[in-house]
C-alpha cells in the first residue's frame, strides 16, 4: 500500500535521543525507509505520528481491510520484543491484540484502541471496579514464562533511572533526601525478594500507559515492561496518582484489595517503597522540563518543555502537591498499622529499615521538619 512518511515529531526525536544517546541519529536516518518497508510488508497505510512516545516512534495506520492499527518502531528491539510477547500472552480485552511483529526490525503492529485517550490526558481517575478488572485480567490470564526478568530487576532499573533526576538539581536533595530514596529502594528490593505468588506483571502501569477502551472494553493497558513478581507491584502508580494525602491512598488500597483480593499490606508496602521516588518525580516536575532526565517509573510522561503558562502553573501546583503529599505522609507512615506489620516483617527478615519504623521514625525526615517549609507555588 502507498504510504507517505510524515515528518518525525521533534519531541519524540528529542526524547529518544535523550534516552538512547546520540547514536540514535543513525536509526532516525533510516526510519523513513523502515516505515515504507513495513507498510509494504504488513500491508498498511501509514497515518500521522502520535507525538507521545519516549522509547518508540508511534504511528496511526490503516490496514488493507480498513482496521485501524498502531505501529511502534523502536531502537530498543529487545524491549519491543518483550512487549510483544506479553501482549501476545495476555489475549485479553484489556490489552491490544498484536497484529504483527518483527524483532529484527524493531517493529510492532497492534490493534488501535478506541477512543484510546490515555488517563493522564483525560485526567479522569478511574473507578476501582475498572482498575480491579484491568489488574485481574493482566494477572490472571497468562501463565508466567520464566524468561521474563524479575520484578527485582525492574525495581533496580527504576530506582537507578529515577535517581538521575537528582543530577544537577541539588534542591531536590533537600526535598527528598537521598537516604530516604535509598531506603525506598531497599524496601522495594526486599518486597521483590520475598516469597510471594508470582504473576506476569505489566511492569509500567502508569496513567500514560492506560487507555480508555470505551464502555464495553473499559481500561486497556499498553506499553508493558513485563516482569515476574507480586501482583501488588502493578497497582502502585494508580494508587499514588493524583493522591494528595494518606487518607486517599489508604481508601484506594482498601477498595482495591477488596475488589481484587490483592493483599492490602503488600499494596501499602509497595506504595511506601515508591513514595520517595514518587515525591522526587513530582518535585522535579516543577523545576522545568523533565526531558533531560527521563524517569524510569513513567518515562512516557517526559515532556519536551513547558508549552504554555498554564501548563507551567499546573506543574508548579503539582510540585507543591508532591511535597505536601510527601511531608504529610511521614507521621502517618509511622502510625499506619498495616505498614507497621509490613515493616516488622522486613525487620525480622533482614536489617533493612524502610521509610520509618513504628518506634523510631526516620531520622532524615525529622531533620526535614526543622528546615523551613518548602516553597509553595
Ligand atoms: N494500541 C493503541 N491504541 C491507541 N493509542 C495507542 C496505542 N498504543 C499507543 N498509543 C498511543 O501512543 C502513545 C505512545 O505509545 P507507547 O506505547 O506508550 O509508547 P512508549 O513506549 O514510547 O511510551 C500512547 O500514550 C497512546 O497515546
Ligand atoms: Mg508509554
Amino acid at each position: 500500500m502507498g504510504s507517505t512518511v510524515p515528518d518525525i515529531d521533534p519531541g519524540v526525536r528529542q526524547r529518544l535521543t535523550l534516552r538512547f544517546g546520540s547514536e540514535v541519529r543513525a536509526w532516525f536516518d533510516e526510519l523513513s525507509g523502515l516505515l515504507i518497508a513495513l507498510a509494504e510488508k504488513w500491508q498498511f497505510e501509514l497515518g500521522s505520528q502520535i507525538p507521545r512516545g519516549s522509547v518508540a516512534a508511534v504511528f496511526h495506520c490503516r490496514m488493507a481491510d480498513g482496521r485501524r492499527a498502531i505501529l511502534k518502531v523502536s531502537p530498543d528491539r529487545r524491549r519491543l520484543a518483550f512487549e510483544a510477547a506479553a501482549l501476545g500472552a495476555w489475549h485479553a480485552v484489556h490489552t491490544p491484540t498484536v497484529i504483527a511483529q518483527d524483532e529484527q526490525l524493531g517493529a510492532l503492529l497492534i490493534e488501535a484502541i478506541e477512543p484510546g485517550t490515555p488517563l493522564n490526558v483525560s485526567s479522569i481517575y478511574p473507578a476501582t471496579e475498572s482498575v480491579g478488572e484491568l489488574l485481574g485480567s493482566l494477572h490472571g490470564s497468562a501463565v508466567p514464562d520464566p524468561s521474563y526478568p524479575t520484578v527485582e530487576k525492574r525495581v533496580a532499573y527504576l530506582f537507578d533511572s529515577s535517581a538521575k533526576l537528582y543530577e544537577g538539581h541539588s534542591e531536590l536533595l533537600a526535598l527528598v533526601p537521598r537516604t530516604l530514596y535509598e531506603r525506598g529502594r531497599q524496601l522495594a528490593t526486599r518486597l521483590a525478594q520475598q516469597d510471594f505468588p508470582i504473576v506476569l506483571l505489566h511492569g509500567d502501569l502508569t496513567p500514560s500507559n492506560i487507555l480508555d477502551g470505551g464502555v464495553k472494553r473499559g481500561l486497556v493497558a499498553i506499553d508493558p515492561a513485563p516482569c515476574l513478581g507480586d501482583a501488588a507491584f502493578d497497582a502502585v502508580d494508580l494508587i499514588l496518582w493524583q493522591a494528595d494525602d494518606l487518607e486517599t491512598i489508604a481508601a484506594r488500597i482498601e477498595r482495591l484489595a477488596a475488589a481484587t483480593g490483592v493483599d492490602a499490606g503488600r499494596l501499602l508496602g509497595w506504595c511506601v517503597a515508591f513514595a520517595g521516588m514518587d515525591a522526587l518525580d513530582r518535585a522535579s516536575q516543577g523545576n522545568g522540563p523533565r526531558s533531560r532526565r527521563p524517569s524510569g517509573r513513567d518515562a512516557g510522561r517526559v515532556s519536551t518543555g513547558w508549552k504554555s503558562h498554564r501548563s507551567c502553573c499546573a506543574a508548579r501546583r503539582h510540585r507543591g502537591m508532591g511535597v505536601r503529599f510527601f511531608r504529610s505522609w511521614r507521621p502517618e507512615f509511622v502510625r499506619c498499622a498495616p505498614l507497621q506489620r509490613q515493616i516488622r516483617v522486613q525487620k525480622r527478615g533482614s536489617k533493612v529499615v524502610p521509610v520509618g519504623t513504628p518506634n523510631r521514625p526516620n531520622a532524615a525526615l525529622h531533620a526535614r521538619d526543622s528546615t523551613s517549609a518548602p516553597e509553595r507555588r
